[in-house]
């Protein structure tokens, strides 16, 4: 009998994702296992059942997951949905393991082999299934939008016979994957886009977009990435000066999209009530690091709020928001990752401890937490 891959349907209530689509169901199928994707699982984002049934799945429920080798979602399983799944089982969602300690160790004791996505290395051969990429990238988009729909007046500048309208200034603070799309749509819509970030190397990337850089250059700035890409937190003084360059900055906007993140830290504080209050009538702000505590002061999570007259949007889990197009990018890059763990021969999961994208990833196994950065010590660490 083959092996089975469990698509769940989530229950975290503002998920709308899937961790299937038509397209990654048809390729588990060709890898040789039995699929069952759990009823409505993929209705918000407009993939019905039926669609899942005409490529070969089969549609279950929540019960059938107890028979799954492999069960595919979103987010981390509940240990409600825990208690559900079988002995050895392996589960590959995006795991939100920071400072869920707990909810890690109760994976462990299940005895189930869990992946978090989120810790794929950004190596070349794994750029295929880097949710944050993928994810952050529709948020960026979405950001854009999602404040285009709030803000009172046209993006674009318009010249029209009853007079001129100018063309919205919109700040992106933070240009990685998410910022950087955010410039993008913000400019694909007409606006006079500026951005910031720490790291260096988004100068260029910023300018090649087509917005203006601003930002604190100084020695600090010069060596503010790591050997992975991401920004290191930045010393107390730096944080000052490019507060005080950004107060300036921010008086003079219309809309001001935040996206700084820190691997496994809060993010950043960067705009205060004082900006907030400095902004023209009609402002808008977005913060996309509202799941980690915030860029702007007074942000309300999962809410449009007004603070200091300026709409504050902190809505969580934006990729979530264009529910669709995430859900393909997300199991695109899930099958891609599950893809790497399959046996040809046995058709089925065989975990090799040694390779990289394994061991960045792995979080629990045979009932222990085994990532380092999560108490675990992996098999060949001493
Ligand atoms: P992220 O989501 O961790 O952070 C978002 C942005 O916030 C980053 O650009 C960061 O420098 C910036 N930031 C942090 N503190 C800040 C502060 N105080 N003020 C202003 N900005 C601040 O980063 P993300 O989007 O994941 O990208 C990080 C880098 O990794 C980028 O250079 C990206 O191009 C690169 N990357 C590489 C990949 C690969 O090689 N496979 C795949 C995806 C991204």
């Amino acid at each position: 009998m083959a092996n089975i891959v469990f698509v769940a349907k989530e229950i975290m209530g503002d998920e709308t994702r899937v961790a299937a689509s038509v397209e990654t169901v048809k390729k588990i199928k060709s890898l040789g296992f039995d699929v069952i994707v759990e009823a409505g699982a993929g209705a918000l984002s407009r993939i019905p059942d039926s669609e899942f049934e005409a490529v070969g799945a089969a549609i279950g429920v929540f019960a059938d997951a107890t028979s799954a080798d492999v069960i595919l979602k979103v987010r981390r399983p509940s240990e409600s949905e825990i208690s559900g799944y079988k002995t050895g089982a392996v589960v590959i969602a995006i795991m939100d393991p920071y400072g869920n300690d707990e909810a890690v160790a109760a994976m462990a004791r299940a005895g189930l082999s869990t992946f978090a996505m989120e810790l794929m290395p950004r190596i070349t051969r794994a750029q295929s299934m880097d949710v944050l990429s993928s994810q952050a990238n529709l948020a960026g988009y979405q950001a854009v939008i999602e404040a285009a729909v709030v803000y009172d007046r046209a993006m674009p500048m318009m010249m029209t016979a009853a007079g001129t309208i100018p063309a919205a200034k919109v700040f992106v603070m933070g240009a990685g994957v998410a910022g950087l799309q955010a410039i993008a749509t913000a400019r694909r819509l007409g606006a006079a886009v500026s951005a910031t970030d720490v790291r260096p190397a988004a100068k260029e990337q910023v300018a090649s977009l087509g917005a203006k850089f601003i930002a604190v250059e100084d020695d600090e700035f010069k060596a503010a990435e790591t050997a992975g890409g991401y920004a290191k937190e930045m010393s107390a003084d730096y944080q000052a000066r490019q507060a005080a360059l950004v107060a300036e900055h921010i008086a003079k906007q219309d809309i001001v999209i935040t996206t700084a993140l820190i691997p496994g830290r809060p993010a950043p504080r960067l705009v205060s009530r004082t900006m907030l209050a400095s902004m023209k009538p009609g402002a808008v702000a977005v913060d996309l690091a509202v799941e980690r505590g915030g860029n702007i002061e007074g942000v309300v999570t999962g809410q449009v709020a007004d603070v200091e007259g300026v709409k504050v949007i902190g809505f969580l889990n934006m990729a979530g928001r264009v529910a669709a197009s995430a859900s393909a990018l997300y199991a695109k890059n899930l099958v891609t990752f599950l893809e790497t763990m399959v046996s040809k021969e046995t058709k089925s999961v065989v975990l090799n401890l040694e390779d990289e994208l394994i061991r960045a990833t792995m979080l629990t196994y045979a009932g222990d937490v085994v990532h380092p950065a999560f108490g675990g010590a992996k098999k060949g660490d001493n």
